[in-house]
């Protein structure tokens, strides 16, 4: 791997866990205006000190984040279709490793659907873009997505869908946390980080399933709706930091949730 690739990993995967707080925005490119991020530039802007990557598609790139952010973007180079149809593994690639120069990005991502109509044709453009991000010394992180079938999300299918994306070189792999998570991490040699996946009940509920993803083995989360769809995004942001670097437990991560939104409270109701 040359220096230019190992770089933007590196700056991804800070040294002090070689794991990472990826915070994933990029659900408009299918989902429209997503509750809490109908305004991205408002939802994102104070999250941006809070975590070691943004995942995003260029148009929120350019027009919702400060060009002198100094933080890693993960460009979502894929999409094409809509929550209207039925099928949302229609995907082709919508950006080209050119712009993701450009926009100096640090990785580039796509989805593929691995027993989906259009299974081969998005891994087909995983594959062309592995051979693109090689040249670029962009990686690539392969996002093996799941569409409307939710059920989807067991082991034997994630482990399959994983172990594909990295035998056609993706150089990271987002999946989803699942019972039996560690048998897809073994068969899988690149490193995975998790999607937080719909809204869960409680932050307590989101922050034991980065907790029990860290713990058997992956390498970070690529979160999304359980930290901004929080009434506390930044609070949260700072459990699950905990969480993933420092390996809190979840009653741990737990007391900094509280004690960050008590402290957000007392400065907001001090008088000035
Ligand atoms: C959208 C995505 C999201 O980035 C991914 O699902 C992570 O976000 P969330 O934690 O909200 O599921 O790939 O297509």
């Amino acid at each position: 791997m040359d220096w230019g690739m190992r770089n933007r990993i590196a700056r991804m995967f800070p040294a002090r866990s070689g794991n990472t707080v990826m915070l994933a925005v990029d659900h408009g490119y299918f989902m429209g205006p997503t509750r809490h991020l109908e305004n991205a530039a408002a939802t994102i802007g104070p999250l941006i000190p809070h975590c070691d990557a943004l995942a995003l598609t260029r148009g929120v790139l350019r027009t919702s984040v400060p060009a002198g952010a100094p933080i890693p973007i993960v460009l979502r180079v894929s999409g094409g279709v809509t929550i209207l149809q039925e099928d949302l593994s229609h995907e082709t690639l919508t950006t080209p490793m050119h712009e993701a120069v450009r926009l100096n990005a640090c990785a580039v991502a796509l989805s593929v659907f691995v027993g989906s109509p259009h299974e081969h044709e998005t891994l087909a453009s995983l594959g062309k873009l592995v051979s693109e991000g090689e040249e670029a010394g962009i990686p690539v992180m392969a996002i093996t997505a799941v569409g409307k079938e939710l059920e989807k999300r067991d082991a034997r299918y994630l482990a399959l869908a994983c172990r594909v994306s990295a035998e056609l070189g993706a150089h990271l792999v987002k999946t989803y946390y699942c019972d039996g998570f560690a048998k897809v991490v073994e068969a899988c040699p690149v490193p995975l980080v998790v999607a937080g996946g719909p809204k869960l009940d409680s932050e307590e509920a989101a922050l034991q399933l980065a907790h029990s993803a860290i713990a058997e083995g992956a390498h970070g989360v690529d979160m999304g709706r359980n930290i901004w769809q929080s009434p506390h995004p930044v609070p949260m942001l700072k459990a699950l930091r905990a969480i993933v670097h420092d390996r809190a437990t979840v009653l741990e991560a737990l007391g900094i949730f509280h004690g960050e939104k008590e402290a957000i409270a007392a400065r907001t109701a001090a008088p000035a």
